[in-house]
């Protein structure tokens, strides 16, 4: 009965809205504040399970050419860690990933992945852990899963995976500007690290007060006023055409943005009409490898039971 069930989980992409910093820590980690927002890009993870005890992936869409489909995916690291804690050895699944969230993005493509592999295995494999418990499997996984796993607006403290949920208002229009190639998180990090050696930077890892409920509060204009990322001038360093992007304007344009560790760049917009008209501006420049329009917040991931195709 099992073998004939299939868990389909579209998981959405994140932004964040605030990226407070602090200094390297003994374990290489940063304590920060993050305040994460779900936005309308998402992948699609579907688990089917194995009549064998493997787990494998197969991918497709955007740039999934590049990655990799064995324990290095975190999907697949997901399902095994999993598996491992709380199923048994003969538990199997066949994962396929069908990606609309851009790769090495800052826009927790991988670790929305690991949280759709959590939330699906689960129901297939009938393990019944209930969300704190898959948030915190996460955490071990990658600091940006057990966000993907609650989706809307929260806030994240710690390495990032300790979180308080937010409320949900608005609906904020943003244009992810996606560059060409990718950027390394660790990479951005040791170049942060490098940049506060120099005195260049000085970390915090805190936000002024009142700045939160600016952010969530669901007006383009307030939020755009307050955005925060100290990951901007690490990647900068890396990617100095990254500044490019980040120039680009418009009418209703109210913010440029990096997107986590980036290179990803997301535009605040006043509304609609605005993000497509600068869609179609950055389509017309060189710079960009494609432009998404997105919507957030939006709720986290969501399951769908299926027969499986026999
Ligand atoms: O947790 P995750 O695996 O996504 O992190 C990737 C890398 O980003 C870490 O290995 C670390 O170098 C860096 N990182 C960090 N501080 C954080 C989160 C990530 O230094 N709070």
């Amino acid at each position: 009965m099992q073998f004939h069930d299939a868990v389909r989980v579209r998981v959405p992409a994140k932004i964040n809205l605030a990226l407070a910093v602090g200094p390297r820590r003994g374990d290489g980690f940063h304590d920060l504040t993050s305040v994460f927002q779900a936005v309308s890009v998402y992948d699609e993870l579907t688990a089917v399970a194995s009549p064998d005890n493997r787990i494998t992936l197969v991918m497709s869409g955007r740039g999934s050419e590049d990655l990799p489909t064995d324990e290095q995916n975190l999907a697949v690291r997901a399902a095994m860690l999993l598996r491992e804690r709380h199923g048994t050895s003969e538990l199997g699944v066949d994962l396929r990933i069908h990606k609309d969230i851009p790769i090495a993005g800052g826009m927790a493509g991988g670790s929305g992945d690991a949280a759709a592999a959590l939330l699906a295995c689960n129901e297939l494999w009938q393990l019944d852990l209930n969300l704190d418990e898959l948030r915190d499997l996460g955490a071990e996984i990658g600091s940006d899963v057990p966000f993907s796993v609650l989706g809307g607006n929260a806030v994240g403290t710690g390495r990032g995976e300790r979180l308080t949920p937010l409320d949900e208002r608005g609906a904020l229009h943003w244009v992810f500007a996606l560059a060409h190639g990718g950027l390394s998180t660790p990479g951005v990090y040791r170049v942060f690290d490098e940049l506060a050696a120099a005195g260049r930077i000085t970390p915090d890892p805190t936000l002024p007060a009142g700045a939160l409920a600016e952010l969530i509060s669901g007006d383009p204009e307030r939020t755009a006023a307050v955005l925060r990322n100290d990951l901007c001038a690490p990647a900068l360093e890396l990617r100095p055409e990254l500044a490019e992007t980040l120039a680009v304007t418009g009418d209703g344009v109210l913010a440029s943005h990096l997107c986590g560790s980036g290179p990803t760049v997301a535009f605040l917009c006043r509304d609609e009409a605005s993000a497509l008209a600068l869609m179609q501006r950055l389509s017309d420049t060189s710079l960009v490898r494609d432009v998404v329009h997105g919507i957030g917040p939006v709720p986290g991931p969501v399951t769908v039971h299926e027969a499986a195709h026999p």
